[in-house]
């Protein structure tokens, strides 16, 4: 029965509803979601409120918003004249309905990527797709904020709450651009090959997906390899000039021979 009647929609484009059609957007603020009204589909977020509007309609008894999913269909809310309107519990709380001109707001969930439409006891509206992105999260970044001069090291940034259509990094502020010294790996890492003290500074993870933007910053420390000589080699000075007062002071009753340097 259903597949004849999508069969007949489908072999008369534009009779189904006589174009008839949800307008919706996304109303600020919303963080970088566009709020443009668009009259087929919406990308918006969880947690902001997108306002669905219909054009006059002809309605005397009952009007419904309807929604449907690839498994299920259902009433959101029915408005007949004379009663209050009556939203179905999973709206509840977070739906505002305009008994005057028929819109409909909702405060997004997850759930809510699904397709709405509005009808009244003699016509419908086409289908409207509402996706529903999460905004992402202050990304985190991990990995060592010290390494050695000449050393390799790597940053690895982490999405914790929703999904980054993309990547890219930042040094002090300015975009970062790939080379043999940098490399960026599965979007997600920067690698630094043989670190100079030059690569010191703030690296910051820029995330983006549909409806957000975010990003952290992470300091590097590069050390200077002197820094890191100079401590080994007055250890290995001390230990020399104490191992040779050693020598000395067991050889001291037969004559030096060797020419010993570290006597005063
Ligand atoms: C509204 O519906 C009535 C009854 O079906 C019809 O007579 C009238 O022409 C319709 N008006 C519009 C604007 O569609
Ligand atoms: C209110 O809506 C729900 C869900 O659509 C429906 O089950 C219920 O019968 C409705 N109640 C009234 C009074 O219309
Ligand atoms: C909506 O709010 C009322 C009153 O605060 C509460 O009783 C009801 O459980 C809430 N419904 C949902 C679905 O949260
Ligand atoms: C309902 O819609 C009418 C017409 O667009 C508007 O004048 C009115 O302010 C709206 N009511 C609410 C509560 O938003
Ligand atoms: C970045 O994420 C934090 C929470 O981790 C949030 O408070 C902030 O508003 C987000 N920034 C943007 C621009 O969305
Ligand atoms: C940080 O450095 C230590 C020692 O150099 C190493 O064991 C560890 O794996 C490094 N961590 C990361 C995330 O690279
Ligand atoms: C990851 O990088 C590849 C190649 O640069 C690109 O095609 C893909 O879209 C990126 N994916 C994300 C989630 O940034
Ligand atoms: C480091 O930066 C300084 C000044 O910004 C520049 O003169 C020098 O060539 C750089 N060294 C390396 C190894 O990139």
């Amino acid at each position: 029965m259903l597949p004849v009647l999508f069969l007949l929609l489908l072999a008369c484009p534009g009779s189904s509803a006589g174009g008839l059609g949800v307008t919706a957007r996304t109303l600020s603020p919303c963080y970088s979601a566009d709020l443009r009204p668009a009259s087929q589909r919406l990308v918006s977020a969880v947690g902001c409120t997108v306002l669905l509007t219909v054009p006059p309609v002809n309605a005397s008894e009952v009007v419904f918003w309807e929604y449907k999913t690839s498994s299920q269909e259902g009433v959101i809310i029915n408005y007949a004249f004379d009663r209050p309107a009556n939203v179905s519990r999973p709206y509840e709380n977070r739906t505002w309905f305009n008994e005057t001109d028929f819109s409909l707001q909702i405060v997004l969930q997850q759930g809510d990527d699904q397709l709405y439409r509005f009808r009244s006891e003699l016509e419908a509206t086409d289908w409207f797709q509402l996706r529903v992105v999460e905004p992402l999260s202050e990304p985190e970044i991990v990995g060592n904020s010290s390494v050695k001069e000449g050393g390799n090291t790597k940053l690895v940034c982490n999405v914790l709450e929703g999904k980054a259509d993309l990547y890219w990094w930042k040094k002090n502020g300015e975009l970062l651009l790939g080379s043999d010294h940098i490399q960026f790996v599965d979007n997600t890492t920067l690698c630094i090959i043989k670190a100079s003290i030059n690569d010191s500074g703030y690296y910051a993870c820029v995330v983006r997906n549909e409806v957000s933007q975010n990003e952290t910053s992470f300091l590097l420390h590069v050390q200077n390899a002197a820094n890191v000589v100079l401590p080994v080699l007055l250890a290995c000075v001390i230990m020399g000039s104490l191992a040779g007062v050693f020598v000395w002071c067991r050889r001291r009753d037969r004559p030096c021979r060797n020419g010993c340097r570290w006597r005063s």
